[in-house]
């Protein structure tokens, strides 16, 4: 994909406007970055054992770690990437079909924008295409209809994340002392597994504009897929920025505020942002696993005695 301005689906072009521009106060500056600190790296090959202690600890310090060697096949991420590049690089008259602000609709093109104290909201420097990942049997009609790949490639992925994520959050209830499915039984039968797939544009001035805002997950679990060589993620660790650079075949995952709730503030959920770059354009596949909006999400019973009274209320 060249470098020329991008079209967004809402009708608007990407460009160095009071739209996208950020006040200082807001903007990223490569030099606050943390050199020394990354998160992370487990290896899913390790013992059972030893992955529970690793995933805890990462859990408890960071809310966010890398998995290798985790089963899904590296050409599928790859296909995954490129149908996703693919889909931003249809006509914006054929995206913009799919563009609402109804947070309802599942199928649906989205904007973010960063909320700014006595100034107009000012719009990021993406674009997003979200839809469910479940049930994976009957996915095909929830997903976009073009690129022709996407339905396929899409359904086989899901099917991958789906069974990763069961395994994630068995070793998750392990680290935290509880029956293997005991996460998966809280957040309910009817979990909400939605897809964000986000498309960040090269931007010539990466430092006056941001590709998502600070924000943390609102669902329990992130497994998140980014493209290959080019970087983005910024996390936050004891006050400050680190990046979150791409590792070859390498899967993000981050917990989301449902399980610092369920563990009573054991895990974090961590704010984290999205920068751009000047370079290339990079793509994100964020696969969010997170309650039914009618269950009950409180610290568990277990998980609390006199040392570690509730931190949160029973809320849905
Ligand atoms: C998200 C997210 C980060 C990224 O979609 O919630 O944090 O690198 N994405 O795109
Ligand atoms: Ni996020």
């Amino acid at each position: 994909m060249e470098k020329k301005a991008f079209h967004l689906a809402n009708g608007s072009t990407l460009s160095l406007s009071q739209d996208f521009i950020l006040p200082d106060d807001n903007r990223s500056v490569p030099s606050n970055l943390c050199p020394l600190l990354s998160i992370p790296v487990i290896n899913m090959k390790d013992s059972i054992p030893v992955l529970v202690k690793k995933i805890s600890q990462a859990c408890e310090e960071y809310g966010f770690f890398q998995i290798i060697n985790h089963g899904v096949p590296s050409e599928l991420c790859q296909k995954m990437v490129d149908s996703v590049t693919d889909f931003f690089s249809l006509p914006p008259e054929e995206r913009a079909l799919l563009f609402t602000d109804d947070k309802t609709k599942p199928l649906r093109i989205s904007n973010y924008y960063l909320k700014v104290e006595g100034k107009e909201r000012v719009t990021m420097w993406s674009e997003t295409l979200a839809h469910p990942w479940h049930p994976v049997e009957d996915l095909a009609h929830l997903l976009p209809q073009n690129p022709p790949h996407y339905r396929e490639i899409a359904t086989e992925y899901a099917k991958e994340i789906g069974s990763l994520m069961n395994q994630l959050l068995s070793l998750i209830s392990m680290g935290l002392g509880l029956e293997k499915d005991f996460l998966q039984k809280s957040l309910g039968q009817n979990p909400r597994l939605v897809s964000q797939c986000n498309f960040y544009p090269p931007c010539p001035d990466p430092e006056l504009t941001l590709g998502l805002p600070t924000h943390t997950d609102l669902n329990a679990l992130t497994i998140l897929l980014q493209s290959q060589g080019v970087t983005g993620l910024q996390a936050i660790k004891t006050g400050e920025w680190i990046a979150v650079d791409p590792v070859p075949d390498a899967l993000v995952i981050n917990l989301g505020d449902q399980i610092q709730v369920l563990s009573n503030g054991r895990y974090k959920s961590v704010h984290h942002r999205a920068v751009t770059n000047k370079d290339s354009y990079r793509v994100s596949i964020a696969m969010f696993y997170g309650p039914n909006k009618d269950i009950i999400i409180g610290p568990i019973e277990d998980l609390i005695d006199e040392q570690h009274p509730p931190m949160y209320r029973r809320v849905s």
